[in-house]
């Protein structure tokens, strides 16, 4: 059994990440906490407890910071995930309430009980992350393992041609938690850009989980329209569900083991380089996967969902 965090910004492809979580039987969701990035911290705490609410799930929601280390904050673009977060689903409030914990000091805690066990999966901009390993120095020994999505080694940005979302939002984070020495698996558009959702495949889902699948299919829409008028795949990216996935099935993507800077300014600030060999500790890099066992491990496991 995996203990898992994930930290997100959901999202459309955090929610198909999340309820994948809540149907797999290999994982034990711990808790989830938020960051801004597809929407702002608030609105992805709203989300995050409506995810959990909908999954039936009694876990602890942790609010995060609601700006990046260092740049200013900034108003999330709609175009992707739409005002709220899930695509044309208007706003709902939730039942329940975060805790009142923040989420850096949620994640050290729970890192510090479950010593050695925890692994966290950010499918958001680092920023949480990050400041929980500044504020607590044996954190990075107390987590197992950290599986990114995010960044890029060579397949070029998707918000600039450089970089990819999660990274470019907080460059500053990035880099503390990829030089940190930590065990850092980076699930990036290296792998995620081959792991594509049809509208017939989110239609078969929900065909067979009425409620959550269902739920996935009418945000899906407003992200497959995006996907359109990029151009360039048949589908929608399975971002987030992938990088849960590696958390649990690592063994269906191939890595190579590199240490990775990011450039913090300029035209290129967000963009995952490889660092010059000796000057960090690796992480692993995955350049490789198994698409199609990806892709119906994730179809599987949803539509086993109500
Ligand atoms: O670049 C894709 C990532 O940015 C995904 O995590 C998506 O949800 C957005 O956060
Ligand atoms: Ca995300």
């Amino acid at each position: 059994m995996i203990k898992l965090i994930i930290d997100t910004d959901p999202g459309i492809d955090d929610a198909m990440a999340i309820f994948y979580a809540a149907a797999a039987p290999e994982i034990s969701l711990l808790g989830l906490t938020t960051i801004f990035g597809n929407v702002t911290t608030a609105i992805a705490t709203r989300n995050a407890l409506r995810l959990l609410e909908a999954a039936d799930l009694d876990v602890p929601v942790a609010q995060g910071a609601k700006a990046p280390l260092r740049l200013p904050p900034f108003k999330p673009s709609a175009q992707v995930h739409g005002e709220e977060g899930f695509g044309n689903i208007p706003a709902m409030q939730p039942k329940g309430a975060p805790i009142e914990e923040e989420a850096a000091d949620f994640l050290i805690r729970m890192a510090r009980e479950h010593k050695g066990e925890l692994v966290l999966c950010p499918i958001g901009p680092l920023t949480n992350i990050a400041l929980a390993i500044q504020r607590d120095p044996e954190f990075v020994k107390n987590v197992r393992r950290i599986v990114i999505m995010g960044g890029s080694l060579e397949e070029g940005g998707n918000i600039t041609p450089h970089a990819e979302a999660n990274i470019y939002h907080d460059p500053h984070a990035a880099d503390v938690v990829f030089g940190s020495g930590a065990e850092v698996v980076m699930v990036g558009l290296d792998v995620t850009h081959r792991i594509l959702c049809t509208k017939a495949d989110f239609a078969s889902i929900a065909a067979l989980s009425p409620e959550m699948g269902g739920m996935l299919q009418t945000m899906s829409e407003f992200y497959l329209n995006f996907y359109e008028t990029v151009g360039k795949f048949d589908g929608c990216s399975l971002h987030d569900p992938a990088a849960v996935i590696a958390c649990s099935h690592p063994e269906l993507f191939n890595t190579k083991n590199l240490p990775i800077r990011v450039s913090c300014s300029g035209e290129t600030s967000g963009q995952t380089l490889e660092a010059g060999i000796g000057s960090r500790a690796a992480v692993s890099v995955c350049l490789g996967v198994d698409s199609q066992a990806v892709k119906s491990l994730f179809m599987k496991r949803l539509a086993l969902l109500p």
